[in-house]
């Protein structure tokens, strides 16, 4: 079985983020989303790996994960270009993936529990593709099924107005070659893209089965800010203490605290996990650092209350303010005001920022 991992799009709904990189690199607990979803189809003993890449951050994607062998995995890139849907990201696999059986992997989602049960349970079968499913409270935004109560997929459909369950088709499919004839027979949808949602509902109907299963695990679309920062929690939750950085007499570090070896805590400072702290990452005296916050390489942390936020990196906070459930893109300065006339909050706004004062 082969694994490709779709890193095309242009992840529009988290800008201004992805401006300056591509959605599936954004960090969760200090690594990118992409990684995430190659460890889980090596976990599986999926190893030969096709990444589809988009026009936006192809660069980046290959420089990060290279020829795969850091991952213990093999990588060939296939350029997708515009991004026509996931049906026609997938039909661009056809050449990769050949006569085998092969998961296609949504690159910004992230799933607790990995795919193996998934993988397994499609080899048991004679199936035309695999399907995992999460009960969801906004279906409308997602590809949902209907299922009958034996589990039997009995319809597919994307984002539906008047959706026929609340089960959402999660990132993580698996596919038998008959769906690339299934892809080639494709319209496009409402929203312009050939949708894999409809390409299964054609191998449904050309009397294929559908393995489905129910995921009970956490599951996350990483596309807006919001899901960032909940998968981010998610992640860390479950984290375990380690501290091979610096911790210097005088600060305090309480609970599951991840310290990188090149990291310091000062003096002074107060750390309270679960907290992810990266190589090159100062939090000097005075400052806080509260739960469910990640800290990227080589960044200066100088006196702000910090809690529940994602820093993506190469940043310098240094007001002595309150910064709570924000997501802060890489290079960002974040200073205080005070002392500052006339009075009023001085800013450089990245097109499509979202701030609250
Ligand atoms: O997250 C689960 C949902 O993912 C499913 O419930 C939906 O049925 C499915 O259509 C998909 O919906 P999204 O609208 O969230 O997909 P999105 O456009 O965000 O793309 C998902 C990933 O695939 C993302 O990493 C970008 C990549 N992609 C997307 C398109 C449209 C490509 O590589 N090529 C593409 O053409």
């Amino acid at each position: 079985m082969k694994g490709v991992i779709l890193s095309g799009g242009t992840g529009t709904r988290l800008r201004p983020i992805t401006h300056t990189g591509p959605k599936q690199l954004v960090p969760v607990a200090n690594k990118p989303v992409l990684e995430y979803a190659i460890e889980d189809l090596k976990e599986a003993g999926i190893t030969e790996i096709g990444i589809i890449l988009g026009n936006v951050g192809r660069e980046e994607i290959q420089n990060l994960v290279g020829d795969g062998s850091k991952y213990g995995v093999d990588v060939t890139y296939i350029v997708q270009g515009n991004p026509l849907g996931l049906a026609h990201a997938a039909g661009c696999a056809r050449e990769f993936v050949g006569d085998d059986d092969f998961v296609m992997y949504l690159g910004d989602n992230i799933l607790n529990q990995g795919i193996s049960e998934l993988v397994e349970s499609f080899k048991a079968g004679d199936y035309g593709a695999g399907i995992s499913l999460q009960h969801v409270d906004n279906p409308q935004q997602f590809g949902i099924a209907d299922v009958d109560v034996d589990g039997n997929v009995e319809g597919l459909v994307e984002k539906p107005d008047d959706p026929p369950s609340d089960l959402a088709l999660i990132g993580i499919y698996v596919f038998s070659p008959a769906v690339f004839d299934a892809i080639d027979r494709l319209e496009p949808s409402w929203r312009g893209e050939l949708e894999i949602t409809d390409a299964i509902q054609l191998l449904l109907e050309d009397g294929y089965k559908i393995d489905s299963h129910v995921v009970e695990g956490w599951w996350k679309d990483t596309g807006k800010p919001g899901d960032i920062l909940e998968a981010n929690r998610l992640v860390l939750e479950s984290q375990k203490r380690s501290l091979d950085g610096t911790v210097e007499e005088g600060a305090e570090v309480n609970g599951r605290v991840q310290l990188a070896r090149s990291a310091t805590i000062e003096s002074g400072a107060v750390v309270r996990g679960p907290v992810s702290i990266a190589d090159d990452v100062t939090i000097e005296d005075g400052s806080y650092v509260g739960p469910y916050t990640s800290i990227g390489e080589n960044t200066r942390i100088a006196g702000p209350h910090i809690e529940n936020t994602v820093i993506v990196g190469e940043s310098e906070v240094t007001t002595n303010g309150r910064i709570i459930d924000s997501l802060i893109g890489r290079a960002a300065q974040v200073e205080s005001a005070e002392g500052m006339l006339p009075e009023g909050r001085r800013m450089v706004v990245g097109e499509n920022s979202q701030l609250h004062l």
